[in-house]
């Protein structure tokens, strides 16, 4: 059976994947002007679609890009997106972009902002890594001082995750002047002294709406949890190691720089908020919460 053809959304139109083209003028390719969200969909319900918004429109706001939509016209349009592709578990990527003009860097007088939306399948976490974790080495963290936009100029992050796998490992953990700030595409989360640790948002992170909802659900169990600075030592002697995203959930890290974290098995408190945050699913798509 032919697979049926992605739907993407393209400046007010659904269109088929293959018929949607942008002007090599978009200031999204040419200077990478723009910003991004990612919003799961289990069962074809929306993950936390206010906070991908609110946090959407912050980083609207932060490069000066005029919100193109509403809210509600964009829940409408990526409901309608959804339904129009196959997958049951769907993960939307959306874009805005400053738009087509000449090359200059200043802002063109007009604006006429490029909106962008596609989803592929959402692939659920795997045994192999529920059993065994993934392996993650620390690099620099030469980002620019704004990590909190979740800006589509990605080259720093692409550059750090491809080190990431020349080394053998999934993802990179990033150290700036001694201190572990996320992943390369990921929130980080240790376990020190049976107590959850994330370090606290601020310009050298970006506000993960997954680091949120794990912050949450530990405090709704009353289990130690510190939004507190993790210096690479502590880091280096984590009793488990966590990296989150949207996509990813929640990944147990078992060897950190080809050492062993804890155990070398996912942990006990990893095990414990996973089984918390997969219960959250079941409820989304069960329709009681949002
Ligand atoms: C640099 C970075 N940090 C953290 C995250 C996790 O954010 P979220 O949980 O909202 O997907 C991402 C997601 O792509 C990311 O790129």
């Amino acid at each position: 059976m032919n697979k049926p053809e992605p739907i993407v959304y393209l400046n007010g139109e659904f269109i088929a994947l293959k018929d949607a083209h942008v002007s090599v003028l978009d200031r999204g390719f040419i200077f990478g002007d723009g910003v991004y969200e990612v919003v799961p969909a289990y069962g074809r319900r929306l993950f936390r679609l206010q906070h991908h918004l609110e946090r959407l429109n912050s980083n609207l706001n932060a490069v000066k890009i005029t919100n193109p939509l509403s809210f509600e016209d964009w829940q409408q349009l990526i409901a309608q997106l959804i339904i129009k592709n196959q997958y049951n578990n769907q993960s939307v990527y959306l874009q805005i972009t400053r738009g087509v003009a000449p090359r200059d860097h200043g802002f063109p007088d007009k604006e006429n902002p490029t909106i962008f939306m596609m989803t592929s399948t959402l692939v659920k976490q795997s045994r192999e890594i529920a059993d065994n974790g993934i392996h993650a080495v620390s690099l620099p963290d030469n980002r620019w001082q704004n990590c909190h936009i979740k800006s589509i100029s990605l080259l720093p992050n692409v550059l750090l995750r491809q080190q990431a796998l020349d080394k053998g490992a999934e993802e990179a953990i990033l150290i700036r002047d001694g201190i572990a700030t996320e992943g390369a595409a990921s929130n980080l989360f240790i376990v020190l002294d049976d107590c959850i640790i994330t370090p606290p948002k601020g310009p050298l992170l970006l506000p993960g709406v997954t680091r949120d909802l794990i912050v949450e659900l530990a405090r709704g169990k009353k289990q130690c949890i510190k939004e507190q600075t993790i210096t690479e030592a502590e880091l280096n002697n984590a009793q488990e190691i966590w990296l989150t995203s949207s996509t990813k959930e929640i990944l147990p890290v078992t060897m950190l720089n080809n050492k062993t974290v804890g155990s070398g098995k996912p942990g006990l408190l990893w095990n414990q908020m996973m089984t918390d945050y997969q219960q959250y699913i079941q409820d989304l798509e069960e329709n009681t919460c949002d």
